[in-house]
C-alpha cells in the first residue's frame, strides 16, 4: 500500500495530528484527500476536499459516505480527552460517544468503498489501552475499547482484503496535551511514522519515541501472539463485520 495516487480521507483534520496527516499524505502524493472536520475548512491545496463531519452525527457520516467515491484509506484520528477520576458516567460516555462509537460508525459508512478499493483503516488509538493513564481513565477506556475495536475489525476484514491498522500513539504535541510538561514527539513527524507504518504494512504502529520503545516487546509478546491464534478462527468467509 503506497499513500501516492490514493484516496485517502481524515477524520479531526483541522488541527493537530490530523493536519500533520493531511500534510503528509499530499506530501507522499496522495491524489484526493478527504479533510473531515465539524468546522469549515478551506484548504490551499486543490487535492484537499472538505467533509463536514462530526463523527458523532450519524446523518453527517451518511452525507459524507455519499459524497466520497472511491477511498483507499480510512484515517480515524478524531477524539477527545478530558480529565476525570470515573466518579462523571457522563465524561465516560462523551469518550466512548466520539473515540469508540464515532471510530465505529464512520468505519461501518465507508466499508463498502474500503472493501471495494481492498483499501486500509487506520485508527489513531493510543498506548492507553496497554496502560492507562490514571488522570483521565475514561479516555483510556475508550482507547481500550477502539483498539479491541480495531482488532476484531482487523480479523474480520482480513478475508475482504481491507488491512485494519492500530496506532499506539505516545505523548504528541498537541492541543490534547498542552497541560502535560512530559516530552512530546512533534505531530509532523508522528503523521509521517504513521503512513511509513501503512506502506510497510504494520499491524500495529508505534509512531514516536515512547512507544517505539515498546513496540517489539508487544509484537513478538503472548498478548500478540494471542491475537493471532484468535483472528485465526476467522474463515475465509467472515461474517459481516
Ligand atoms: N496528542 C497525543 O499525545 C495523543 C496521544 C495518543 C493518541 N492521540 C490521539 O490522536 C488523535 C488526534 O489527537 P490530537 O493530539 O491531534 O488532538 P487535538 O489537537 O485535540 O485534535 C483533536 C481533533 O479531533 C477532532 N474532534 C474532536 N471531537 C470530534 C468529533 N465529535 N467529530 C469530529 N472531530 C472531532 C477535533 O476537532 P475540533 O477542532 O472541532 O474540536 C480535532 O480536529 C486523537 O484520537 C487522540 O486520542 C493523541
Amino acid at each position: 500500500m503506497k499513500i501516492a495516487g490514493k484516496t485517502v480521507l481524515i477524520t479531526g483534520a483541522n488541527r493537530g495530528i490530523g493536519q500533520a496527516l493531511v500534510t503528509e499524505a499530499l506530501r507522499r502524493g496522495a491524489s484526493r484527500v478527504y479533510a473531515g472536520t465539524r468546522q469549515p475548512l478551506t484548504h490551499p491545496d486543490a487535492r484537499v476536499t472538505p467533509l463536514s463531519l462530526d463523527v458523532t452525527d450519524a446523518a453527517q457520516i451518511q452525507a459524507a459516505a455519499r459524497t466520497v467515491g472511491a477511498l483507499d484509506v480510512l484515517v480515524n484520528n478524531a477524539g477527545i480527552a478530558l480529565y476525570d477520576d470515573l466518579s462523571d458516567r457522563g465524561s465516560l460516555e462523551r469518550h466512548l460517544a466520539v473515540n469508540l462509537f464515532g471510530t465505529y460508525g464512520v468505519t461501518q459508512a465507508f466499508l463498502p468503498q474500503l472493501i471495494s478499493g481492498q483499501g486500509a483503516i487506520v485508527n489513531n488509538v493510543s498506548t492507553m489501552p496497554l496502560a492507562p493513564f490514571p488522570f483521565t481513565p475514561a479516555y483510556a477506556i475508550s482507547k481500550a475499547a477502539a483498539f479491541n475495536l480495531t482488532q476484531s475489525l482487523r480479523a474480520l476484514l482480513a478475508g475482504r482484503g481491507v488491512r485494519v491498522h492500530a496506532v499506539l500513539t505516545g505523548p504528541t504535541d498537541t492541543d490534547m496535551t498542552r497541560d502535560f510538561d512530559i516530552p512530546k514527539a512533534a505531530p509532523q513527524s508522528v503523521a509521517r511514522a504513521i503512513f511509513d507504518g501503512v506502506e510497510n504494512e504494520e499491524e500495529d504502529i508505534f509512531p514516536d519515541p515512547m512507544s517505539a520503545a515498546i513496540a517489539d516487546s508487544w509484537r513478538n509478546g503472548a498478548v500478540k501472539a494471542m491475537e493471532r491464534e484468535n483472528a485465526a478462527f476467522v474463515t475465509a468467509a467472515p461474517t459481516a463485520a
